[in-house]
C-alpha cells in the first residue's frame, strides 16, 4: 500500500510484506537520570552564504549557516530537534549518520516519514546514547542537498570527561570546488600548551574520500565512525583515508613543535596545532604524499566480538556496478545493486536477532562507499584477508574497484532501513536497496 519511491515520496506505514509499524518506532521522550533535554530548532531554506574567505555561493543551509548548527550532547541526554522547511521545494528530512536510534527517528523518507515540504515541520527525539562523532543530513533529495549545505556535525561525549582537553570537530566539504575543513578554507590554527590531549573529529561530508596526514607528531586513532578501536597503537607519517561519510577520531598530545594536519596531501590547507609559547613562524609541513596508507584491518588489537560472522542465519551477496537499468521507465546507464536501481533492487528481509553476513562485490570502476542506515557492521576481511587488528565496526565502508568485503551484523533495531551508496550521484541514480524486519 506504501509506495516504495524514495523520491515521490511514500510513508511510514511500513514495508510491503513487513509487519512493522516504522511510525510507531520512535526515540523516548525524556533523558536518562541525570541527563538534560537538548533542544534545537533547525530551519531550511535556500540562502546565499558567505564562505570564509568571503566568497558567496548560493546554498540550502540550515539557519542559514554552513555547515548547520552543531549539535552536542553528553551521553543520556534527550536531543530533540524540530525540522522546519522555509522554502526548500524538493522537501527535506534529517537522518543522523551512524546513529543507530529507533526507526521512526531515521529521516529516511519513502522509509519512515514523508519528506518535510515547504511550511511544514518534523520533530526528531533520540537518546544520546552512543558517544562519538556522528553528523546529520537531509535525506530527501541528498543529492543536491548535502552538497548544497544541509547537513551539520553530532557530536556525544561521555559523562566523565577527562579534565582540559583541545576537542575540535572538522567535517570536511566541498563548496562549488572550495574546500572547507571545520570553518577554514587555508590553515586554521589552534593553542594549547604542550602535553594537552587533544582530539581530532574529521568527518567527510563529501561523495569522494578525503585523505589526511598529520606531519609533526605521532598519534593514534581512537575511533572509527564514532565507535572506539581496541588499543590503538602510536603511529607517525602515515596517510588515513577517509570514506565519503565516514569519521575518524584522532588523538594526541599537543607536541613541543607545531604539528600540522594536512588534508589531500595540499600543504596549504589543513589545520596548524601550535603550542601557547611558541614564537616565530610555523614550519611548513613536509610533502606527505608519499607516506603510507594506514591500513585500519591491521590496526589495534584484537578484542571478543558478539557473534560469529562466519556462522550467519542470512548471507546477502550484493553486486555494485554500472549497469543498464531502468531509469525514470527507460533503460539508460546508471549505477545498480544487483543490475537494478532502486526501487527494484529486492528488499532484504531479517528477523530480529538474526546474524547477518554481506558480501559486497564492486565489479565497476568507480569506489562505491556502502553504507547501513540503522547498524554498524564489523568488517570481516577485504578481498579474502581477513582483519587482524581491533575489530572495526563501521557504517560505511569504501569498496574500491575489483575489491570484494565481507561484513557482519547482528539484526537487533527494527524497522525498514536504508542501505546504499554514499557517492550521493550513486544513490540518487538506484545504489540502494532496504533491509526490512519481517
Ligand atoms: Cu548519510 Cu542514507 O545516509
Ligand atoms: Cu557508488
Amino acid at each position: 500500500r506504501s509506495s516504495p519511491a524514495v523520491v515521490t515520496g511514500g510513508g511510514p506505514e511500513g514495508a510491503a510484506g513487513s509487519t512493522v509499524s516504522v511510525a510507531d518506532l520512535r526515540g523516548p521522550a525524556t533523558p536518562a537520570e541525570g541527563g538534560t533535554v537538548r533542544r534545537h530548532t533547525l530551519t531550511a531554506r535556500t540562502s546565499t552564504v558567505d564562505l570564509p574567505s568571503g566568497r558567496a555561493v548560493e546554498a540550502w543551509a540550515f539557519d542559514g549557516q554552513l555547515p548547520g548548527p552543531a549539535i552536542t550532547a553528553t551521553e543520556g541526554d534527550l536531543v530533540e530537534v524540530t525540522l522546519r522547511n522555509a522554502g526548500i521545494e524538493d522537501g527535506v528530512t534529517l537522518h543522523w549518520h551512524g546513529y543507530d536510534l529507533p526507526c521512526g527517528e531515521d529521516g529516511a523518507p519513502g522509509a519512515t516519514q514523508h519528506p518535510v515540504t515547504p511550511g511544514g515541520e518534523f520533530v526528531y527525539r533520540f537518546r544520546a546514547d552512543q558517544v562519538g562523532t556522528y553528523w546529520y543530513h537531509t535525506h530527501q533529495a541528498s543529492h543536491p542537498g548535502v552538497r548544497k549545505g544541509l547537513y551539520g556535525t553530532l557530536v556525544v561525549r561521555p559523562r566523565e570527561q577527562a579534565g582540559e582537553e583541545l576537542d575540535l570537530t572538522l567535517p570536511v566539504h566541498t563548496f562549488d570546488s572550495t574546500v572547507v575543513i571545520g570553518d577554514q578554507e587555508g590553515r586554521a590554527v589552534h593553542t594549547a600548551r604542550p602535553g594537552t590531549p587533544v582530539r581530532l573529529r574529521l568527518i567527510n561530508t563529501d561523495s569522494v574520500p578525503h585523505r589526511f596526514a598529520l606531519a609533526g607528531a605521532a598519534f593514534r586513532v581512537a575511533a572509527v565512525d564514532g565507535r572506539d578501536l581496541n588499543r590503538p597503537g602510536e603511529v607517525r607519517e602515515v596517510s588515513l583515508r577517509l570514506p565519503a561519510g565516514g569519521r575518524y577520531d584522532l588523538v594526541l598530545a599537543m607536541p613541543d613543535t607545531p604539528a600540522t594536519l594536512v588534508l589531500d596531501h595540499d600543504t596549504g590547507r589543513g589545520v596548524v596545532l601550535r603550542p601557547t609559547g611558541h614564537t616565530g613562524t610555523d614550519p611548513a609541513p613536509p610533502d606527505t604524499s608519499g607516506w603510507p596508507e594506514l591500513d585500519l584491518l591491521h590496526y589495534g588489537e584484537p578484542a571478543a566480538v558478539p557473534f560469529d560472522g562466519g556462522d550467519a542465519d542470512r548471507h546477502f551477496t550484493i553486486v555494485l556496478d554500472r549497469a543498464v537499468a531502468m531509469v525514470n521507465g527507460r533503460p539508460a546507464f546508471a549505477q545498480t545493486v544487483d543490475g537494478r536501481g532502486f526501487p527494484s533492487v529486492p528488499d532484504q528481509l531479517v528477523a530480529e536477532g538474526d546474524v547477518v553476513r554481506y558480501t559486497v562485490v564492486n565489479r565497476s570502476l568507480e569506489t562505491h562507499p556502502w553504507h547501513l542506515h540503522g547498524h554498524a557492521v564489523l568488517i570481516l576481511s577485504r578481498d579474502g584477508t581477513r582483519y587482524s587488528g581491533s575489530p572495526l565496526w563501521v557504517d560505511t565502508f569504501d569498496v574500491r574497484p575489483g575489491e570484494v568485503w565481507e561484513v557482519a551484523f547482528q539484526a537487533g533495531n527494527p524497522g525498514v532501513w536504508m542501505n546504499h551508496c554514499h557517492n550521493l550521484p550513486h544513490q540518487e541514480q538506484g545504489m540502494m536497496l532496504r533491509l526490512v524486519y519481517d
